[in-house]
């Protein structure tokens, strides 16, 4: 495989496993396509022309050095110029992967960021009440990535001559989309039971040797579940402490996440939610290990850095 056919078969996989379903990832997309032609000359320049067939912005080829046939990847959840560095002195890389945006897709983090007003609706709360939210908090994470130093690890690997992709919201539906599979088929009725049936998938397991495995953040082992919601797995980053009320009140019980800050714990407190914080990276890994899986399977070698914690599934 090359480079843009590994990077199609993430962006398929993650179309694959939206919660909008392949429907509404098209509706979007053709969405997006309407709204550019309303535009004028000067604003079509400016727009983002992958986006047509892209639903996923945080996720982009960043440099192709050489368009070669890829047999050995370096993937990390966080590629850094160091770990370009890395690909360097470890002989053979081909490719390096990243989760987590760089570049442009750091700059477009935000725009993925609809797909939790769909998933919060999925759940229960009222569309107007999740966009409106939404809408703020978008905003708000827009601004905060737009002060990065966006370009860093790109021209790293323009430098050193190394191919670089990323991908983040594909592979985070990939870990939604397992989670739900399996809450949904064991059904745990209490947060200890759900607490188990967590450790028992390999990625958390090696997080708790390490101490970062699954932690109920609100809540007790002895509290029943309730409905469950992966809303926060995927789609960019944490909504706003504000949606805890909502989503409490649409009759949701437990909230599973990635990670969670301090104000929105309180706020889910307040709201009688629980809330398990699964852990970020074991979260991050499992979803990238979904998607790396069919990459070996095509006969493609993973070494695994800054914190990919690689289990083979297929
Ligand atoms: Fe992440």
């Amino acid at each position: 495989m090359k480079v843009q056919e590994i990077y199609n078969l993430a962006i398929n996989k993650g179309i694959e496993a939206d919660f909008r379903g392949k429907e509404g990832v098209e509706k979007l997309l053709k969405r997006r396509k309407e709204k550019y032609e309303k535009l004028s000359e000067k604003e079509k320049e400016e727009f983002d022309l992958e986006s047509f067939k892209n639903p996923y912005l945080d996720s982009r080829v960043y440099h192709i050095a050489e368009d070669r046939e890829i047999k050995r990847v370096l993937v990390g959840i966080d590629i850094e110029p160091a770990e370009i560095l890395m690909a360097k002195e470890i002989s053979g890389i081909d490719l390096v992967i990243a989760h987590h945006p760089i570049g442009r897709g750091l700059a477009h983090l935000a725009d993925v960021m609809d797909l939790q007003c769909d998933v919060l609706n999925f759940y229960g709360v009222p569309i107007n009440i999740a966009e409106g939210l939404m809408k703020e908090r978008i905003d708000e994470v827009a601004r905060g990535v737009n002060r990065l130093n966006h370009q860093r690890t790109v021209d790293a690997a323009k430098l050193l001559g190394q191919n670089l992709i990323n991908s983040h919201t594909p592979c985070d539906n990939l870990a939604a989309k397992y989670l739900k599979d399996l809450i949904e088929k064991e059904n745990p009725e209490r947060i200890g039971d759900l607490m188990d049936l967590l450790k028992k998938i390999p990625e958390y397991r090696e997080a708790v040797k390490i101490g970062a495995g699954p932690k109920i953040f609100v809540g007790s082992e002895e509290n029943r579940c309730g409905k469950i919601s992966l809303a926060e797995i995927t789609g960019g980053t944490e909504p706003s402490p504000k949606i805890y009320e909502k989503i409490a009140q649409a009759g949701i019980g437990t909230i599973i996440g990635m990670h969670m800050g301090e104000e929105s714990r309180k706020e889910a407190e307040t709201s009688n939610l629980n809330i398990v914080i699964a852990g970020h990276m074991s979260s991050d890994s499992l979803g990238m290990n979904l998607f790396l899986d069919e990459l070996e399977k095509k006969g493609i070698e993973i070494i695994p850095c800054s914190g990919l914690i690689r289990i083979k599934r297929a």
